[in-house]
This record gives C-alpha cells, structure tokens and sequence, in this order.
C-alpha cells in the first residue's frame, strides 16, 4: 500500500478517486466535510440527515459518484465528540476509511482530514494498518474480493511536518507487517530455520543477527529448550538480535524474548485434531520480537537492545520427548515435562537464562502464545501482564492504553509457586488446571535471576478473526510490536 501525503484542495482530477472526511457527533461536519458540501449542492449536509447517521465513532455514510465532486466516493467518517478527537480516533478513522472502501472500485482514497500533522500521520498509519492482507497463496481470487485501492493520499495543509510525523510511524507499521507476515506463514514453509533465514535479512537494516544451532544449544546446557524440539525432523534455533542505537553502544540493553513453537502439535501430549491448525501461529512471540527488532531498526531507535527468539518444533516422534521424562535446563534446575504441550515454558526457560546470563539487561519481557487459560481468563481482547516489577508493569501498561493493545496486570502468588513441586525433580512444568496462565508465569519466573522483568501471555491478542478493529484484518494482529516500540520510545532512549 503506497501512502502519500498531498496539497489540501480541491479533489484530484481522477474518476477513480474516492474522498473521506470526517463528521463529529452531532452530526457536525468537519471543516473539509463543510467544503465538499458546498461543492456538491448540500449532498454532504442531506446525506448526513438523511439516516441514523450521527457521527458517533464506527459510523460511517457513503454517497456514490456525487454530483459536481471528482471523486467515485464520498465517505463520511463519524469520528465521536469534536473535543475527544485524538491520534487514536484519527487512526481509526484513516483505518475505517480504508476498510469501508476498499472493495468500492475506487483506485485511490484521498484522507480529506483537516488536522495537525501528527493526527493525519495516525490516519495515514491506520490505513495502512488496515490495508495488510496475507495473499501469496490466492491464486484464484475473484477480481471484486481483491482490494481496488492502490494509494491512500492524505490532505495535508503542512506536508513536511506530516510526512516527518509519518516515518517513524512507517517504520513501525512495517516491523507489525513483518511479523504479521511471520505469523500467517503455515508451518511447512515457516519452521525454525526458514525463521532464522528471515531474521538474518534483516541485517541490511544495521541489527546483528546471531544464529545458533542445536549443537552449540548443547554446549550451553540448554537442555529444556533442546528437548521440545527433539522429536522434529527440523533442527532447533536460538536468534539473539542486537540493534545497538544508544550513544554508548556498551550501555547495558533492555531485552525482549520471544517464543517461536513454529507448530505445536502438543507432542507426545498430543492435542485434539479440531483446530489444530492454529497452532502455527504458536510462534507470534518471537514473531512479535522480531518486528519489534524491525520497528527499531527502521525508525534508528537511540536505545540497545536485544532480541531473543526460542525457535523450535513440537513433534510426535520416535525420539521426541516422553511425559516423565527429566531436562536439566541452561540454569542448572532440572524439569519434570509431565505434559509435553506445556513446551513454551521449557523454550523460555532456556532463553531468559541465556539472555540475563550473557547480556545483563535493564529487564527482560517476555512474549509468548502461552496458554489457552489466558483466553478463558480475559476473552480475546486483553494479553495478560505478568511481572516482578511495578515500574516496567506500569510502564506497559502506559504504553499500551497508548497503542490500543490492551494488557491487563495479572497476579503472582507465591503461594502457587508450590503448584510446580514435583519428587524426583527441581519441578514439574504444570501446575493443573486452576490458575494455569499464572503458574505458566511463576514456571518462567523461576528462571529469572532476581532482574526487572515481565511476561505477556498473548495466545489470547495474537490472532483474530473476526478482528473487530480496522486497523487490524481478521488473522495475524502483530500484537506486541507497537506496544513494545513504544515503551522503548518513551522510558529507554537516549
Ligand atoms: N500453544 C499452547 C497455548 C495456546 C492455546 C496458544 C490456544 C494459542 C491458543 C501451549 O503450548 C499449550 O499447549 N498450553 C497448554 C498448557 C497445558 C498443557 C498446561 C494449554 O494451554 O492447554
Ligand atoms: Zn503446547
Ligand atoms: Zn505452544
């Protein structure tokens, strides 16, 4: 999707073109919205009138090829209360914009928004949020399913500040597109070392890009990692990213560590055949790690940081781990596996450790499809936020009141923590079914050594469908990408 910022004025000569402009609650029309009423002889004013259309936020009213107007469409975009209008309500409505057009016929969307720079930057990034479809595989897609806009202009009565305001803007929405791209790929063509290939073409955005194999896995102990991935035909991967932006490139980083299960069967603890096929989005953490690497990258983010995905398989298989059977991990600690589905944990274990033990980090935050819990526990719109500290848990949830990408805090009772007590090892990597997302968190916790740190159970915010929010197309959402981005943003760069 090509996203341009134009001269604020009269419509483009095109007939193809379809206009958007805002209507506040009332309805009021918006400056832009007055203007092509005048031009079209009252149609916007009577088009307004002449339903339940009120302006409230998700509203929206559509004239087709309106007199006098060179435009294919005229959108009007109900945006809510004038005084409430903010970078979130212009997103949604840049992103509204596109989804109620985008199968009209119209070659290009002009974003008639009168608005500071930064609102209509958010609008533009809404759109383009909006208009991320997964289509490599369609090879016989009807014309009129297939988007018809090519180009999203967005009016703008100040053009350098609003393009200025984009491009960081753009940077992110392209490290969310590369994970959303990641998530979407079926587990034949995206397994660990496809993953890593992907990662590693990422240098050319100036990150380090180490990639390491199972022997060398061995050679640091990382027995609870290696042993999830011992029944695949696909070899295992640790990625340890590093974008080194702070002014003093020695500076202590902060730390994100994904979980990449690229498919998750359950292994021997097999899972029901309904609806395993989502199991290939169990790699959304690393994933969401690795778009967020992008984001930072892309945009020259002033901070160091580094990421960490935990690439693996979860097979059944001749050789692939046994209920019962005893890993000792990368910290010394040994693990009882009493059910191989609970592989995330195992994966994490071993690289929170290599994280902590090799970078000393500010914090660490984790992300990983964790649990199916956490989707009973807070429904699909809320991730679940785990931690040690109250600054960096605060700091999170700032930032993601901020992005839309809800979290909401979860506890970690140190009473449950002898959920994990097992005999004949340091401890067993279930704790049963009450109040399994949190002794999933306090499995993890044991695992770091005393350091800031936080884990977001995001099984529930990875995938949609249906998505109820434009900016995000039913599938992979990119949750975590912009949230992270923008605590980097706002509490670590120089
Ligand atoms: N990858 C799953 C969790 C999951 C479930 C992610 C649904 C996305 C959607 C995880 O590895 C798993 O299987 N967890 C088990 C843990 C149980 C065996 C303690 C679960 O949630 O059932
Ligand atoms: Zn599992
Ligand atoms: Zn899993």
């Amino acid at each position: 999707m090509q996203i341009e910022f134009v001269e604020f004025g009269p419509a483009a000569g095109e007939a193809l073109t379809a206009i958007a402009a805002l209507v506040f609650e009332g309805p009021t029309l918006s400056e832009a919205a007055e203007a092509l009423d005048g031009q079209t002889g009252g149609a916007v004013s009577r088009a307004a009138a002449a339903g339940r259309f009120r302006g409230a936020k998700g509203q929206a009213v559509e004239l087709v090829a309106p007199a006098n107007l060179h435009a294919s469409h005229l959108l009007l975009v109900g945006v809510g209360p004038k005084d409430e209008f903010d970078a979130a309500a212009a997103e949604a409505a840049g992103a509204e914009a596109y989804k109620a057009l985008k199968l009209s016929g119209a070659r290009a969307l002009e974003l008639r928004f009168n608005a500071e720079p930064e609102l209509l930057a958010r609008a533009a990034f809404g759109a383009r949020l909006a208009a991320y479809r997964f289509d490599k595989y369609l090879t016989k897609e009807k014309p009129e399913k297939k988007p018809s806009i090519a180009a999203v202009r967005v009016a703008s009565a100040d053009l350098k500040a609003a393009r200025a305001a984009y491009k960081p803007l753009e940077a992110v929405a392209d490290g969310v597109t590369f994970t959303r791209d990641l998530v979407s790929e079926p587990a034949n063509i995206l397994y660990p070392d496809e993953f890593a290939k992907r990662v590693k073409g990422l240098e050319k955005l100036g990150l380090e890009v180490e990639v390491l194999g199972e022997a060398e896995m061995a050679k640091l102990g990382m027995g609870s990692l290696l042993g999830v991935g011992q029944g695949s035909r696909r070899e295992s991967k640790l990625v340890v990213i590093q974008w080194k932006g702070a002014k003093d490139k020695a500076a202590p980083p902060v730390a994100f560590v994904g979980k990449g299960v690229c498919f998750d069967t359950g292994g021997i603890s097999i899972k029901p055949a309904e609806g395993m096929e989502d199991m290939k989005w169990d790699m959304a953490g690393a994933g969401a790690v690795a778009g967020l690497m992008y984001a930072l990258a892309a945009r020259k983010a002033k901070a160091n940081v580094v990421g960490i995905l935990g690439l693996v398989e979860n097979m059944p298989d001749g050789n692939a781990q046994r209920p019962g059977d005893i890993v000792t991990s990368m910290s010394g600690q040994t693990i009882e596996v009493i059910n191989t589905d609970a592989e995330g944990r195992l994966v994490l274990a071993d690289a929170l450790w290599y994280c902590q033990d090799r970078f000393k980090p500010k914090f660490m935050v984790d992300l990983a499809t964790l649990t199916g819990a956490i989707i009973i526990s807070l429904g699909n719109d809320y991730a679940g936020l785990f931690s040690n500290n109250d600054d960096l848990a605060n700091g999170l949830l700032a930032a993601s009141k901020a992005e839309g990408e809800n979290l909401w805090r979860m506890p970690l009772p140190p009473q449950y923590d002898r959920m994990l007590d097992t005999l004949a090892a340091d401890m067993k990597n279930i704790g049963g079914r009450p109040g399994g997302s949190i002794t999933a968190a306090l499995f993890i916790q044991r695992f770091v050594n005393g350091l800031p740190w936080a884990h977001l159970d995001i099984a529930s915010t990875a995938w949609k469908k249906p998505s109820t929010i434009a900016a995000i197309p039913d599938g992979a959402t990119g949750f975590g990408v912009r949230l992270l981005n923008r605590l980097v943003a706002e509490g670590y760069e120089d």
